[in-house]
């Protein structure tokens, strides 16, 4: 078994596992479990994914027991670093047990170094990366499931710095646009659960963020853009990243075009993008700005929606995100989505989480990201 944490906006990010695995369950608010292992450069939502070595675990010596029994038949000639990372609530002191253990750590021949948390009780990513814990080391990873502890050795850790390059290096950044995370992106893509040989389409492509997110997963990508400025922007964008990035699906961008007209290919393909977002808002919008949004909004959403249901051959799935915004804590939809299903399309539900709480959202902004998913009907 293999456990996953869970990234901030849970829900999005247990969907995602969902939709790699059905029978994924929530043990603790940001942890679940799965018989499965994936790989996390390919997960947006996961933060760290460990194997579960111990399940039961109802005492601290229990606990010590079981990581010295697994540490006996490990052989390295350079220092073991081992660190422990807690995930509940108690207020137990691993730090001082991770020490303690270092004595019987040395009886089975190891020469070991503990690292403690620099902040809490949890190693993040830079501490385990920086203390040079995997390979050859171990984290090893307590969680606090109801009066049972787990435990568990990290096999992987999200690379938050190739996220970074990937984000905020490319040669041509639109802010006015508002620009899809790349965790977001390989989320979006998982949601849309394409088969190998599924080509990725995004009719607004902005600056080429997803496509690029596409093409790491093993995707050939389509992507297209309104604007003629984004095209070029999107196209630099790609250039860069096949110079940089160990591309393994092609990439190709289309001269503008408007995607309520666009031609999709014939072969297998499904849609993942983030559609327009209207006005990015850097100051708070009134009521009627933002009404007026939502009615060119949503003539352009039903008019894609419908254009691609006129196409020869049908997305396998949809996956977009439209905008919400949040003013003086309330929240304004767009309201669209039973429309779309109307038109002809089946709403995706995941059982870990309902259609509106698929939500992206930073605290602070004036709008949202809410990700939803569609199945064309085959009747269409
Ligand atoms: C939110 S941005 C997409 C950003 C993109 N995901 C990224 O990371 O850069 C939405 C894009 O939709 C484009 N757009 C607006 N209306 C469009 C339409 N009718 N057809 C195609 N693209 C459109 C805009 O030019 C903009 O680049």
């Amino acid at each position: 078994m293999y456990l996953y944490i869970l990234g901030r906006e849970r829900d999005l990010c247990l969907a995602e596992l969902e939709s790699k695995d059905k029978n994924v369950e929530l043990i603790t608010e940001q942890i679940a479990v799965s018989k499965k292992l994936f790989d996390i450069n390919n997960l947006g939502g996961t933060i760290k994914v460990g194997e579960i070595i111990a399940n039961n675990v109802s005492s601290i010596n229990e606990l010590q027991k079981e990581i010295i029994n697994h540490c006996k038949d490990i052989e390295i000639e350079t220092k073991f670093n081992y660190g422990i990372s807690y995930y509940g609530n108690s207020k137990i002191n691993f730090n001082q047990i991770g020490i303690k253990l270092k004595k019987e750590l040395k009886s089975t021949g190891l020469k070991p170094r503990f690292v403690m948390p620099s902040d809490g009780a949890i190693l993040n990513a830079a501490s385990i990366k920086h203390n040079k814990i995997f390979p050859d080391g171990r984290e090893f990873i307590v969680v606090q499931s109801k009066d049972k502890m787990l435990l568990a050795v990290g096999l992987s850790f999200q690379d938050i710095d190739m996220y970074s390059k990937r984000d905020y290096e490319k040669p041509c950044r639109d802010r006015k646009v508002g620009m899809l995370p790349p965790k977001l992106s390989q989320i979006m893509i998982n949601l849309a659960n394409p088969d190998d040989n599924t080509v990725i389409c995004d009719p607004f492509c902005g600056s080429g963020g997803l496509l690029m997110e596409a093409s790491l997963m093993g995707y050939d990508s389509i992507g297209s853009d309104l604007s003629d400025d984004m095209t070029k922007c999107a196209k630099k964008n790609i250039e860069w990243f096949l110079d940089n990035f160990n591309a393994k699906g092609k990439v190709e961008i289309l001269k503008s075009n408007d995607a309520t007209k666009l031609k999709y290919p014939k072969e297998s393909y499904s849609v993942v993008t983030e559609g327009f977002l209207g006005i990015n808002f850097l100051s708070k919008p009134t009521k009627q700005l933002i009404d007026e949004q939502i009615s060119n909004l949503k003539n352009i959403y039903v008019e894609f929606f419908k254009n691609l249901l006129l196409q020869e051959r049908l997305p396998d799935v949809v996956c977009i995100c439209v905008p919400f915004w949040r003013v003086n804590e309330q929240t304004i939809r767009l309201n669209l989505i039973d429309e779309i299903a109307n038109l002809g399309y089946t709403i995706v539900e995941f059982k870990s989480a309902r259609q509106s709480t698929l939500n992206y959202y930073r605290e602070g902004q004036f709008t949202g990201r809410q990700i939803v998913v569609f199945k064309p009907n085959k009747e269409n």
